[in-house]
Formats: structure tokens, sequence, C-alpha cells
């Protein structure tokens, strides 16, 4: 049972406060959980909490989250047998009361939503993989490591926000990172070369000054090949373009061109042809549901296009999307929709309507690995963390390192057939 949950603000991997939640059982189980927070955020995301007070962190304070937690929020479960995860969550949402957690903010309820999991995989004396997926989670996923930042996420000129290398060709996740590593490595040293900054962005990846997003992607391929590689083959890339942030009165702005949205899937079309491209996230902005059904139709069977903005972890705008027939991917983020349940509803919808889903890291990290159990958990075979540097991305990576070895024999790297592309 839960006897006590608690709040703090600490700090974010930008430096900006976010919230840790601890809960206590009454076996004497002390489990916590911190919450992330974006840059690139969707219009659609449920509500994060900030305190405004611009006396305190410039107003990016979390004090009145971390108050709703221990006024509302944990007096609201105590004495609920913490393994009850989907009416915790509902208890959770009732307090709140809005549609989108406004009130007393997601960051403060995921906060306690993933604690409480945390707790009682604990008190069960399971790895949280375990517990939250059951006897059948075994799936070990493809990172997809972010090795160059631009958008909102760096500040050189780059507009599309990540360029990711998937090594799909491993046998396992550990040669999976291993094979991601050496290439971000050699990847530092040809930029270096070609005179650029190595600087890193907000998630791990060189932040360079390219002067066009092709050359990101020649740069990504010229790594893969001088790392020992086959680009494809061994190593394949992918994109996530947050094209939300470029989008302007029915205008994409990029290249220093301005496009219409079919101009800009033309010109992904001659992407794909040119590179080997696995996954596309947010190709369109995230109310461009004419612009994303085109696109689906022209590349939905040969990509993997992720919803990120689109769809925000919330099963409605996902089952609109399936409606339409747009994407064929969602992109998972605990924060985007605020408890663990209704992360699942979105992962179980995707899945049972031959959607991928790709857990999720955001800009903005912690220390807390939850993520990484998670895709286990739901066998979703993929999981975007940053790129192998920075602790708040690599402590994922790591933690999956873990669970490769608790699975042993029992554990599968997911690999190729992750990817719409290699399934037929
Ligand atoms: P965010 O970016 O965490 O800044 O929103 C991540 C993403 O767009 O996938
Ligand atoms: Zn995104």
């Amino acid at each position: 049972l839960i006897e006590a949950v608690g709040a703090r603000e600490i700090l974010d991997s930008r430096g900006n406060p976010t919230v840790e939640v601890e809960v206590l059982l009454d076996d004497g189980i002390v489990q916590r959980a911190a919450v992330p927070s974006g840059a690139s955020t969707g219009a659609f995301e449920a509500y994060e909490l900030r305190d405004g007070d611009k006396s305190r962190y410039g107003g990016k304070g979390v004090l009145k989250a971390v108050e709703a937690v221990i006024d509302e929020l944990g007096p609201a479960i105590e004495g609920v047998e913490a393994s009850e995860q989907r009416i915790i969550d509902e208890i959770l949402i009732e307090v709140d009361g809005t549609d989108n957690k406004k009130r007393v903010g997601a960051n403060a309820i995921l906060g306690v939503s993933l604690a409480v999991a945390k707790a009682a995989a604990d008190s069960a004396d399971l790895p949280l993989f375990r517990y939250l997926g059951g006897p059948n989670a075994h799936l070990l996923p493809v990172p997809l490591f972010n090795v160059i930042n631009g958008g909102e996420h760096a500040d050189n000129g780059i507009d599309m926000q990540e360029f990711f290398l998937a090594p799909i060709g491993a046998d396992t996740y550990s040669e999976s990172l291993r094979w991601g590593v050496e290439t971000y490595h050699v990847l530092r040293s040809e930029l270096k070369a070609a005179g650029y900054a190595t600087g890193l962005g907000d998630e791990g990846g060189f932040a360079p000054d390219l002067p066009s997003n092709r050359e990101g992607l020649d740069f990504l391929l010229k790594a893969i090949e001088k790392a020992g590689f086959t680009p494809g083959t061994d190593i394949a890339v992918g994109l996530d373009v947050a094209a939300t942030e470029f989008f302007n009165d029915g205008v994409y702005r990029l290249d220093n061109k301005d496009w219409t949205g079919p101009e800009l899937i033309e010109y992904y079309v001659g992407l794909v042809n040119d590179y080997p491209i696995v996954t596309i996230e947010d190709a369109l902005a995230e109310d461009d549901w004419a612009g994303w059904k085109l696109l689906t139709d022209q590349l939905g069977s040969k990509v993997q296009l992720v919803g990120d903005d689109l769809f925000v972890t919330n099963p409605e705008r996902l089952a609109e999307g399936i409606r339409r027939g747009v994407g064929n991917s969602l992109l998972v983020k605990v924060n985007q929709i605020g408890t663990l349940s209704e992360t699942f509803d979105a992962v179980s919808l995707a899945q049972r309507s031959g959607y991928t889903a790709m857990l999720s890291h955001r800009s903005g990290e912690t220390e807390d690995t939850t993520i990484a159990d998670l895709v286990v958990a739901t066998n979703s075979g993929q999981i975007k963390t940053g790129a192998p540097a920075r602790s708040e991305r690599v402590a994922k990576y790591n933690q999956l390192l873990r669970i490769e070895e608790e699975l042993g024999d029992a554990g599968e790297f997911a690999g190729r057939s992750a990817f719409p592309r290699f399934r037929g």
C-alpha cells in the first residue's frame, strides 16, 4: 500500500527545474522518478506547469507542481495498492479535473505515476521492465542515435532537428550500441577534419554549422563507411525533421527556401532515393493533416513515418491519424500524455493498428531511466535517447545493457524487423 508521496524540485540536463517524486510503501520500499521536458513541444501535449515567477529560474520553477504532488495527488492515492496502476492513474487524472492536465500539471502527475510503478516493481521484487511488461517482455530495441543536432536543440543553422544512426544489422543490442558509438567517434573526426565545430547539442549530438540538411546525411554516410560499416545494411539513417518548428502560414522554410507541403514531400522522396533512410519523424507540421496523408501515400510503404508533435502520445490523436491513414509509427513520450496507463493505451493502439512505436526521451532529461524499461516492457523494438554522450542520454543506453544481461537467452534484438521497410 502507498503510505506517503513526496516531491522536490531538481534540475534537468539543460539546467532547468523539473519535478522529482518519491513514493513510500508500507513495506518500507522507497522509489523515485524524475520528469523530462521538451523544447520543440507539440501544441497538443499535456500541460507542463511552471511557476511563472520571474524571480526564480526565469519563471521556470516547478514549486506549484511539487506542491500539488504533496498536497493533492499524494493524499488522494495514499492507502491504495501500488500495483493498481490504472486505478491510481485515474485518480490522478480526476484530481486534476481538466482534459490536458492543466490544473496540477502533467509534470506533477507523471512524476507520481512513474514513481508508483517503480515502487510496485521493487515491492514485487521484479525488474521494472518485467513488472510492466509481464513474462513476454523480451525485445531489445534498435537504438536510434541522434548524432547531429539542429533545430531547437542547437544554435547552428541546420533546420532539421535530429540526424540518426540506426545500427539495424547488429546481432545484439550491445553490438548495435558499440557500432553506434564507434561511428559517432569517427563522425567527430570527420567533422573536425572538415573544419566544423564539434561541440554538442542538447541531445549529445554534434552541432556543426552545416550549409544544408543533405550535408548532414552525407556526413553520416561518410562516418558509417569510415568506421567500417555498410550504410543501409549495417547502419541505416533516419531524421526527425520537427517540421512544425519551421512551418508558418502554410509555408515550410527549409534550406533558406519556401516550400509548400507537396514540394517538401518531393524533396523527401529524393532523400529516400539517395540515402538509406528507414525512419522520418515529423516530416510535416502537427496540423498539416492533408500533407501527412499525401506523404503517407507516397512514402508509407518504404519508410517509417513517425508522428511526434502530430500524435503527442495521445490515444485520441493517434486514433484520428489511423482513421485518416496518416503516418505509420507513433513516437512515445511519457510526459506528452502524463500517465503510464495512457502511455500503454497509446502504444497498444499503435501495435493493434499495424503502427510501430518508438520510445523517446525529451531534449531536457534527467538520470531517470524508466523509458529503457518501458521499451522492453512493450516489445516496441526502437528507442531514441540521444547520442551516446552526456550522462542523461547514456544512462538509458546503459540501463538497456543491464536489461540485456538480465534477459540472457530470453532476450531478442529487434534489428531490421523493427522497421516497416524490412517487414515486407
Ligand atoms: P523535444 O524534442 O524533447 O525538444 O520536444 C524531441 C523530439 O522532437 O523528438
Ligand atoms: Zn520529434
